[in-house]
């Protein structure tokens, strides 16, 4: 007796593996699909390789001919060259030194952007709008560029219709198409530094002298904004830029400087050359007290009251670098 109720088990057993085989199967198929029909619906990214979206912006050679592509190529020439540019079409030479100053968006953003390693802005266009701590609120596109118009560039903000503003935004666009809208890129935002070492500035000059001056002369002035840009006095960015604080300037100097030879240079190394470079004199930003307006507000931005101190020897670079409160 006991026999066939072992075997009607066993079947029945047997019989249940195949439904869930089945069932698991056909749920499998429906999960593909859906991930298929997600992908078919947002544009193809450019590169994309299993989830994985590639740095692959699209060459400037592939231009649509037309209005849009015009805008596409004024927008590449005023990112590649951005102070020849404005300035030599500026109505004076007042005129167009308050526009912008000695450096290009190349000048940190190299290759218009489009080189992998030096803050590169290949797909940015599809990270905005987003929320910036600086500002304390949602920005658009437009608004980040003229973040770095202001501060960066030291120069005025383009108005919201300015045909510039628009080329800059069409060429954006243009190496961010096929990135889907809010995609994590993970070569954003890779020049920070993280633990910043407390800085010994006199070897930073030392370094400065040997190792820089070749493309950014001797008194930081630079030899031109695509060889060697200008990285402290008139020409150069304000204190209220990003390149301004030590953790933003340490981490960019140690992945592409010197030009040619990025990561070449120690942690250690990079903060006594950011150090060094950062407590000469620059032009001031305006409005210190209007930015951080939520909180955040980081202690290593390299303000005059700080360019200051390091000068009479009073600097607290433990208190700057967030060692301790
Ligand atoms: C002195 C260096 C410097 C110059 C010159 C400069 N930028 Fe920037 N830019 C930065 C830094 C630093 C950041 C912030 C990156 C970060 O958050 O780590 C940034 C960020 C940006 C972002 C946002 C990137 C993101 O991932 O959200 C855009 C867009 C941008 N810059 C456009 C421009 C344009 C356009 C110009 C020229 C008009 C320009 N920048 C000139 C240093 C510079
Ligand atoms: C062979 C020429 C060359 C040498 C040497 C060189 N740089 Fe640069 N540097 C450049 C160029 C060109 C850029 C513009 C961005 C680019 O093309 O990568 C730049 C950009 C920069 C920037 C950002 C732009 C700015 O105005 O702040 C910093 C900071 C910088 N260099 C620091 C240094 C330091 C520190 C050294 C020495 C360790 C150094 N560079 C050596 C050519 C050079």
């Amino acid at each position: 007796m006991t026999r066939p109720i072992s075997w009607v088990i066993g079947f029945l057993f047997l019989i249940s593996l195949v439904v869930i085989g089945v069932l698991g199967a056909r749920l499998g198929d429906e999960k593909d699909r859906a991930e298929q029909n997600a992908s078919k619906s947002a544009t193809q990214p450019a590169g994309e390789v299993a989830g994985q979206i590639k740095f692959n912006p699209p060459s400037l050679d592939d231009v649509p001919e037309g209005p849009k592509g015009e805008a596409i190529l004024r927008g590449h020439e005023l990112v590649n060259d951005t102070s020849k540019v404005l300035r030599s079409e500026a109505a004076s030479v007042e005129d167009g030194m308050n526009a912008v100053n000695e450096l290009s968006c190349s000048s940190c953003h190299a290759g218009a952007g489009m080189d992998e390693n030096s803050s590169p802005l290949v797909g940015v266009a599809a990270t905005y709008p987003a929320y910036i701590s600086r500002s304390g609120e949602v920005v658009t596109i437009e608004e980040r560029i003229n973040g770095c118009m202001v501060r960066s560039m030291n120069g005025e903000p383009l108005e919201e219709d300015n045909e510039d503003l628009d080329a800059m935004v069409a060429y954006f666009q243009y190496i961010s198409e096929g990135i889907p809208v809010g995609a994590e890129l993970p070569w954003l935002k890779q020049n920070e530094m993280k633990e910043v070492p407390v800085p010994d500035v006199a070897a930073g000059e030392e370094l400065f002298q040997q190792s820089c001056i070749a493309c950014h002369a001797q008194d930081g002035s630079g030899t031109g904004a695509l060889t060697g840009p200008a990285l402290w006095g008139e020409g150069s960015f304000n204190d209220g830029a990003g390149m301004a604080r030590m953790s933003k300037m340490a981490g960019y100097i140690q992945n592409n400087m010197p030009k040619g030879q990025g990561g070449s240079l120690t942690e250690q190394e990079a903060s006594n050359l950011a150090a060094f470079i950062l407590s000469q004199d620059r032009p001031e930003w305006g409005d210190h007290a209007g930015d951080w307006k939520n909180g955040g507000r980081p202690k290593d931005s390299m303000t005059k009251e700080l360019r200051d101190q390091v000068k009479d020897g009073t600097i607290d670079w433990e208190k700057v670098l967030g060692h301790k409160e």
